[in-house]
């Protein structure tokens, strides 16, 4: 009998599902895109902005809804949900879902013969779910570093000083502000175990790999770290749960997906993770590979073996293996700024961008671009900074300069970066591109010429959901590489020039930003 599994991909556009065969090869796949297609919740790329430009919330309410919308979907195309052995998910990191008192109940007790909307809408004691793209805790930030003894000591329990997108910071934010609405929580989710929770009909465990997103686990003891939980808020520990390990097959299937969709009942739902994390899992990584993924925010992982945290970037615990870690960085302006640039500079087309990129001479001769069009996370910096090569700041350049100038800046800072976290390139390094942007082949050659290593693209841009599908199977099968028949499909799309980048030099301007 065919078996097939299933990855979900609650990103911060849309809503993705992703089949795969018993092989692990893509059967089909669709998704909802939340501007469109659930217009009356009125987001902007899936999210609200408040006025004071530093609260970003998604309403949690259209996260349920996109689940049946794309669930009918597959429907739809004739998928037969019966073959379904197992799935799992991710979600866009460090999101926070405010499950009222009650919601267990309702979960618990879903009808078929209703929509998940129906029955879930009042089951939120926080209506807006804070999301990655939010900084407006930095006092709450300060408070927990202070009590922690500093950022670095934070670090070295968490995985990363205080960030205002953590979730620990954000639940600070609703103790202090919205205490009623705190106290009439039940259960406290992120948008991955938010999402497992939705198909398993049951509080879903946050994972050890998301949950390292939170400044609240202890990495190292793989346990809510005391000290965290107090200075966030109170009562925190029995509003989490306990978490579990990534690969953690949590049971059944909610029985309103086999009345209503007709999965099998024992269809098992294996724990969901961070999007980026299953964006490790779903690129197959080894050690020595850096996966470079190009999507609403750029972000760079890298395979550890000990955790070594810093002031800058994230560690997590590996998503594969629970007793390895992972290095994330993650850069806030990716496609957006890229898009921006589309339109001023390349007429809106990608083609012409492309152009632009091939025309001009890698290096443009000395000139450097940083440009950061909101709050960038590493580093802490807003603005548009050209400088010739001379470092001399200047006003602008040429059309195909600016954009070259902004691929040639984003790929440098992503290389300083990686290198300050230890990671060391070899004549063994590979980079694997994922993302939207990793269809463009002139951006991937400018990625190759910065780190001066061949550059792999996977067949699908979908890392992360594909990722889960793998995970599933994970979760119900053997060890994470017995499950693949064949090796990884990668596609070499770019080998490096005779070009030289000064990394040093970049880290040099970069840094002079800060004062
Ligand atoms: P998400 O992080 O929401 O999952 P994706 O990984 O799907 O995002 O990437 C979407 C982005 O891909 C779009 O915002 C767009 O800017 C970018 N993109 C799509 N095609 C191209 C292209 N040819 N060149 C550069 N960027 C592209
Ligand atoms: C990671 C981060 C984003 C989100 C949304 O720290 O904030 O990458 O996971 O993609």
């Amino acid at each position: 009998i065919m078996s097939s599994f299933l990855g979900f991909d609650f990103s911060t556009q849309q809503l993705k599902i992703l089949a795969t065969n018993n092989e692990l090869e893509v059967l089909t796949e669709v998704h909802v895109q939340f501007d469109s297609e659930l217009p009356h919740y009125k987001t902007h790329g899936g999210v609200h902005i408040q006025d004071d430009q530093l609260t970003v919330t998604a309403p949690t309410e259209m996260w349920v809804q996109a689940l049946d919308l794309a669930l009918e979907k597959l429907q739809k195309q004739g998928f037969d949900f019966s073959t379904v052995a197992a799935l799992s998910g991710t979600g866009q990191q460090h999101g926070s879902v405010f499950w009222k008192n009650g919601a267990k109940s309702v979960l618990e007790n879903l009808d078929g013969d209703k929509s998940l909307h129906d029955q879930l809408k009042d089951c939120f004691s926080i209506k807006d779910s804070p999301i990655w793209m939010d900084s407006s805790t930095s006092e709450e930030c300060n408070k927990l570093e202070e009590v922690m003894g500093g950022g670095q000591a934070l670090a070295d329990i968490t995985g990363s000083r205080a960030y205002e997108r953590f979730t620990g910071n954000q639940i600070q934010k609703v103790f202090n502000n919205q205490r009623e609405a705190y106290n009439n929580t039940e259960r406290i989710s992120l948008v991955s175990s938010f999402a497992a929770s939705l198909l398993l009909g049951k509080f879903a465990a946050i994972d050890h790999s998301d949950g390292s997103g939170m400044n609240l686990l202890d990495i190292r003891k793989k346990s809510w770290s005391k000290e965290c939980l107090e200075a966030s808020a109170e009562n925190l520990e029995s509003k989490l749960g306990s978490p579990v390990p990534s690969a953690t097959n949590l049971g059944p299937i909610s029985p309103y997906y086999t009345k209503k969709y007709g999965f099998k009942p024992d269809c098992q739902v294996v724990a969901f993770t961070g999007d980026n994390p299953a964006s490790l899992a779903g690129c197959r990584l080894q050690k020595g590979d850096i996966v470079v993924s190009l999507g609403t925010s750029d972000t760079l992982l890298v395979w550890l073996d000990e955790p070594r945290p810093a002031l800058e970037g994230h560690i997590f615990i590996n998503p594969v293996e629970d007793d390895a870690y992972m290095a994330l960085l993650c850069f806030k302006n990716g496609s957006l700024t890229r898009e921006r640039f589309r339109d001023e500079y390349s007429s809106g087309s990608w083609a012409k961008f492309s152009e632009q990129l091939q025309s001009s001479v890698a290096g443009i001769n000395g000139k450097l671009g940083i440009y950061f069009d909101v709050m960038e996370i590493t580093p802490a910096v807003q603005g548009q900074y050209r400088f010739d090569a001379n470092d001399k700041m200047v006003a602008s350049f040429s059309p195909a300069e600016e954009v070259r100038s902004l691929i040639e800046g984003q790929f440098l800072a992503k290389r300083y970066h990686a290198e300050k976290l230890g990671y060391r390139l070899g004549p063994e390094s590979r980079v694997l591109a994922t993302g939207g942007a990793s269809s463009n082949k002139e951006i991937l050659q400018v990625l190759s010429d910065v780190f001066q290593a061949p550059v792999y693209t996977l067949d699908t841009s979908n890392s992360a959901c594909l990722g889960c599908a793998y995970r599933a199977k994970h979760g119900v099968k053997s060890s994470f590489s017995d499950i693949f028949p064949n090796p990884p499909n990668y596609k070499l799309a770019a080998r490096p020039t005779d070009v030289q980048y000064d990394i040093e030099r970049y880290g040099r301007v970069e840094t002079s930003l800060l004062n």
